[in-house]
């Protein structure tokens, strides 16, 4: 892309990852765990071990995956029968999309309320052929969350049989909201959380991701699951990456400044944009093709940001929160495409008046 539009720089805000990387405790760990890899891992144990330790549970209550999609993609293969349902909103984390839709089963979604998950038209929709009700808190990619009151209702509604996941990916970025609830202080035995290592911890790559679960589910996903993910290296990095309590203090904090200095801008700019509890704002066009030419701008002045038409939102924008630095560049760089916009739209209308 740099040589194609003949760019200096090009800032990357496309996949909600850290912009400031690894923690340096994870680096070592895995250049530590390196010479190991002649050796089969051990499917992810201390960590689990570890994980059960840090939330209080028991380590056949926890599993630890290839990222959290990894684990979604177990319980896809373990839980979902020809016949079964999938429920979950319009646009939901294109991830989970592919891999239910992936399966062949009947894939049903409501419209979100104000862009949230609307939770009582979930529990209306279920039926007698639901097996699985997706939902992630705080949501991608809208970036807003539901209480644990309203979770609550939708919980006592929804069959027991049915099974829900319960996406908690940003976790970490929406823990400081007053009313985001922690799904590990209100457990129910159908509910399976997913966390990941792939955000707040810098290590998207390294592909791990863990989740809660009553024990006889994760028992279930522990006999489908490939035996030996998470990788050594990458389990050894998600170790020492949980020790480092700096480092995610430092995340957050850069996460909230950019929040904060991305959404005034973006006010000033008069663009809308969602209230975000995550690492990314999406902004709301009037059109489809509006936010297409954005994009196309954006990516030719070196910003790549995500367009939502793949995930059913047209006309947004996804924009990841980077460093300050780089949040200043992608503001700069909507300037400018704003500008040229305006301009070409003054001249169309100079045109008509003209011609
Ligand atoms: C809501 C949500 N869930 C899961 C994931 C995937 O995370 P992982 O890298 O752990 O597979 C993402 C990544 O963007 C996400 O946005």
């Amino acid at each position: 892309m740099r040589q194609r539009f003949g760019l200096s720089r090009v800032v990357k805000l496309a996949s909600n990852e850290n912009p400031l990387g690894p923690s340096t405790l994870a680096i070592e760990a895995a250049q530590r765990a390196l010479p190991g890899m002649g050796r089969y891992p051990d499917g992810g144990l201390a960590l689990r071990r570890r994980l059960a330790e840090r939330f209080h549970l028991k380590v056949e209550n926890v599993i630890a995956g290839a990222g959290s999609e990894g684990i979604m993609a177990n319980v896809v293969r373990t839980f979902l029968c020809d016949d079964d349902e999938v429920l979950t909103t319009d646009a939901a984390f294109s991830g989970f999309q592919v891999l239910a839709q992936g399966r062949g089963v009947t894939y049903r979604t409501v419209p979100y309320r104000e862009w949230r998950y609307d939770l009582p038209a979930l529990a209306e929709a279920a039926n007698e052929r639901t097996k699985l009700i997706y939902l992630a808190n705080p949501n991608n990619p809208t970036g807003t969350f539901f209480t644990r009151e309203t979770f609550e209702e939708f919980h006592a509604r929804v069959p027991e049989r049915v099974l829900i996941i319960l996406d908690e990916a940003y976790f970490e970025f929406a823990a400081g909201e007053p009313s985001y609830p922690d799904s590990m202080k209100y457990r129910f035995d159908n509910v399976i959380t997913l966390r990941t290592f792939s955000k707040a911890y810098g290590l998207a790559s390294a592909r791990v991701g863990y989740g809660f679960a009553h024990e006889n589910l994760i028992s279930m996903l522990l006999k489908v699951k490939l035996p030996f993910e998470p990788s050594g290296v990458s389990s050894a990095a998600a170790l020492a990456a949980l020790d480092d309590r700096e480092f995610l203090h430092k995340t957050l904090e850069n996460n909230t400044r950019g929040l904060a200095y991305l959404n005034q801008e973006f006010r000033e700019l008069g663009l809308a944009a969602l209230p975000s509890a995550a690492n990314f704002i999406t902004l709301v066009f009037e059109a489809e093709e509006e936010a297409r030419q954005v994009f196309e701008k954006l990516l030719r002045r070196g910003v790549i940001v995500r367009p939502l038409k793949a995930t059913g939102l047209p006309n947004c924008l996804r924009i990841s929160v980077g460093t300050q630095d780089e949040n200043e560049l992608c503001v700069e760089a909507l300037k400018s495409v704003r500008a040229e916009l305006e301009m070409a739209g003054l001249e169309r209308d100079s045109y008509a008046t003209t011609h």
